[in-house]
């Protein structure tokens, strides 16, 4: 005989009253002898079955004894409306078969783990409802950035991870590559996004990047995803426009789709109710007032620090812009700003509640003689780059971008003071599994 209709968790209120099959895992069993209780996950939801005694054949009774956390099972059994359990419903047991029994010394026990014990056990911490509610709220996320890029007529355009050409200043990770030499894994996408702005007019890239930098900080993974739109006639103003309204539209999206798993990270939504454009805009030059005003001893001239980034949004509760930072403190490509050469038409945009840089964006140098010294100036081999300088060759034009960190806006959305928890297998410094 085959088993009655298999139903994923999330969809048993529509089939109340009728006997279906559900497979998952075990998250809790107890028994008052009697009656027995055995709470199932499938990813989509939980669901409590109940198993009564003197109603079942002896040989489920006997198997249910027989559960423990984590096994799989599928259960047989008639879905009944329960106002009081989570998705509504619950299910009266009429069969129960293990499908694969987890042996008791289960890692990931209901008690306090250390963050490395956890890690280490990533695959399966994968498992718990708050590990679901981040995964959850990431994917809403990635979602609503594609449509809100593709509601506006942006290309997606995927850039090569394998590259020859450096992006930014930070390290890079290195391989083999036949007889080409060394292939560095990508930093960004923005180099390419630019050729393809020239192209396509509006783009962006959705893509993983690697840096191989020395940072054991809360910000900072090696291997990360940047979303990072590129737009042909934008100036530096349009594209802090740009970026408050994407920032705008994520939050609102979580908040509208995303309730229940905000709640499950206890994420205090007052905080991301007021986050609507404008956002206020900080110059470099009066940030830096501000941070020593504050306390910190960084002069004018140097980048920004984590500390300093705290300082600024200590009051705001919406996400902050630092614009038009020294020349000495960013990358190559950053267009000079033709009211202070000291400076450049670029901004990072810092999360509030301390959470720091979520974006960094620029207009680009469109002037092929300014680029050409700036890419000596930083000691970068001009080979490399000829097809970059070609952009300023043929057509140049005026065009500015930024790159979103995904991990750092989700752990900002979900409150969380690490990103290492965002992504599903975080690689950093000392973590390579699993
Ligand atoms: O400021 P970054 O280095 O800018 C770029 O890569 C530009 N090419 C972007 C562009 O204009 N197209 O990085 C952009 C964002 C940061 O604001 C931060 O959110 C994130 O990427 N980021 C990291 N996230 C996690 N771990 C790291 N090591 C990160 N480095 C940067
Ligand atoms: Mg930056």
């Amino acid at each position: 005989m085959s088993d009655p209709l298999f139903v994923r968790i999330a969809d048993l209120p529509a089939h109340a009253g009728e006997t279906v099959t559900i497979r998952g895992w075990v998250t809790h069993v107890r028994s008052s002898g009697k009656v027995a209780f055995a709470v199932i996950r499938d990813g989509t939801g939980v669901c409590q079955t109940v198993f009564v005694k003197n109603q079942l054949p002896p040989d489920v009774w006997e198997r249910f004894a027989a559960l423990t956390t984590e096994a799989s099972v599928s259960i047989v059994g008639a879905v009944r409306a329960e106002p009081r359990s989570p998705g509504g419903v619950e299910l009266g047991v009429a069969d129960l078969v293990i499908v694969g029994p987890s042996p008791a010394d289960y890692p990931i026990q209901p008690k306090e783990h250390g963050i490395d014990f956890l890690l280490d056990n990533r695959h399966l911490w994968l498992r718990s409802p708050r590990q679901r509610a981040i995964a959850i709220i990431r994917n809403e996320i990635e979602q609503a950035i594609h449509d809100f890029f593709y509601e506006r007529g942006f290309l997606r355009v995927d850039t090569p991870i394998l590259t020859a050409a450096i992006g930014e200043r930070s390290g890079l990770f290195a391989t083999e590559y036949f007889d080409e030499g060394n292939a560095y894994l990508a930093q960004t996408g923005q180099l390419y996004g630019e050729a393809a702005a020239a192209a396509f007019g509006k783009i962006y890239t959705f893509g993983p990047t690697f840096r191989a930098e020395k940072s054991k900080t809360r910000r900072h993974l090696t291997e990360f995803w940047m979303i990072e739109p590129e737009v042909a006639w934008n100036d530096s103003e349009a594209n802090m426009l740009l970026q408050e309204e994407l920032v705008s539209y994520l939050v609102q999206r979580v908040l509208e789709r995303r309730r229940a798993e905000l709640s499950e990270l206890e994420r205090d939504v007052t905080k991301l109710e007021s986050v609507k454009a404008p956002f206020d805009r900080l110059n470099y030059t009066d940030a830096i007032a501000l941070v020593q005003a504050r306390g910190s001893t960084t002069q004018w001239g140097e980048d920004l620090g984590a500390e300093d980034e705290a300082l600024i949004v200590r009051d705001a509760t919406r996400p902050v812009f630092v614009f038009n930072y020294p020349k000495t403190a960013k990358a190559f490509y950053m267009k000079e700003n033709p009211d202070d050469p000291r400076t450049v038409l670029c901004d990072d945009l810092l999360a509030p509640e301390g959470f720091g840089e979520m974006i960094g964006g620029s207009q680009r140098e469109d002037d092929y003689d300014k680029l050409v010294a700036r890419i000596k100036e930083e000691g970068l081999p001009m080979d490399a780059y000829g097809w970059y300088l070609d952009l300023r060759r043929y057509g140049t034009f005026p065009h500015a971008g930024f790159g979103l960190g995904l991990e750092r806006t989700v752990a900002w959305i979900c409150g969380l003071q690490h990103i290492r928890e965002v992504i599903a297998f975080p690689r950093m410094m000392n973590r390579l599994r699993p």
